[in-house]
């Protein structure tokens, strides 16, 4: 067995890493993928650090014994609360969505003015602002906007009642006069939309999904784990939850991306 060879383990709470695991795929076509994703406990945003850290050390278990080659920790909230740990814990490399969507905002700022919208879970953790602390001159703003998860979760990406939520829970990033912002739950890609149209174009907003993606891509480069030749890659999904509502919503919100659901326990 070579070591190119084994899939890359994708995990998130829920729908929002099928963002990362598309990311993925579109940029490394070659390579095998397992997506499992926590359903039957999501959302994590709304927990403590201390259960998201158990839950999703549990899953990251399940992945491991998979044979997997790296770990994607496609998820904020659980990158948050476990990254340090699963780095300790694991042989395999483990890349995270955090630290390369922070330095893309540090690229493609001008004011310096930097917002961030996520999870409950990953304002109180802090990641973001830790990630940014030894950067000179910007200042971060930071909302998080819980609702954004239950649309997603519930496969809704549009509509009045979306649009009013977004208006509130953006407001404040308008007033402080941000030109930068960082989508840091990897579920809000998927509202891309509605957060494009409510804030105009003037902002430009940084996804943690395209972000890790890139970084997996390096990740994997620099330690020779890169499978080069162009092959049938397999995708597997698995689900804590009940595979066909996950393959229904995943499939309405992903296109025909996700397929062939797999429960895992
Ligand atoms: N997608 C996850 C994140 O990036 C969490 C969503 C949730 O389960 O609350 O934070």
């Amino acid at each position: 067995m070579s070591n190119t060879d084994g899939p890359i383990g994708i995990f998130d709470s829920g729908f929002g890493g099928l963002t990362v695991a598309r990311s993925v795929v579109d940029q490394m076509p070659n390579e095998d993928i397992v997506y499992l994703g926590d359903t039957a406990r999501a959302p994590y945003g709304t927990k403590s650090l201390p259960e998201v850290r158990e839950y999703a050390l549990e899953c990251l278990d399940r992945l491991v014994d998979r044979g997997v080659k790296a770990l994607v920790i496609a998820c904020n909230s659980a990158s948050s609360a476990v990254l340090r740990d699963a780095r300790e814990r694991y042989s395999v490399p483990v890349v995270d969505v955090i630290l390369p969507a922070a330095r893309r905002a540090v690229r493609v700022t001008n004011n310096g003015r930097i917002g961030v919208i996520c999870t409950t879970a990953t304002a109180y953790s802090r990641s973001y602002d830790d990630a940014l602390a030894a950067v000179p001159d910007v200042e971060l703003y930071t909302t998080p906007c819980p609702l954004f998860v239950d649309f997603v979760e519930a496969g809704v990406t549009g509509g009045p009642d979306l649009e009013g939520i977004a208006h509130d829970y953006l407001e404040p990033l308008v007033m402080a006069k941000i030109d930068t912002l960082i989508l840091g739950c990897t579920h809000y890609p998927l509202l891309t939309g509605v957060i494009n149209y409510v804030l105009g174009d003037s902002v430009t907003l940084v996804s943690s999904a395209d972000e890790c993606a890139k970084s997996t891509w390096a990740t994997l480069n620099e330690l020779g784990l890169l499978n080069h030749s162009p092959r049938e890659a397999t995708r597997e999904f698995l689900t804590t939850g009940n595979p066909e509502n996950f393959q229904g919503i995943g499939g309405r919100l992903m296109g025909g991306f996700v397929r062939d659901v797999g429960a895992i326990w």
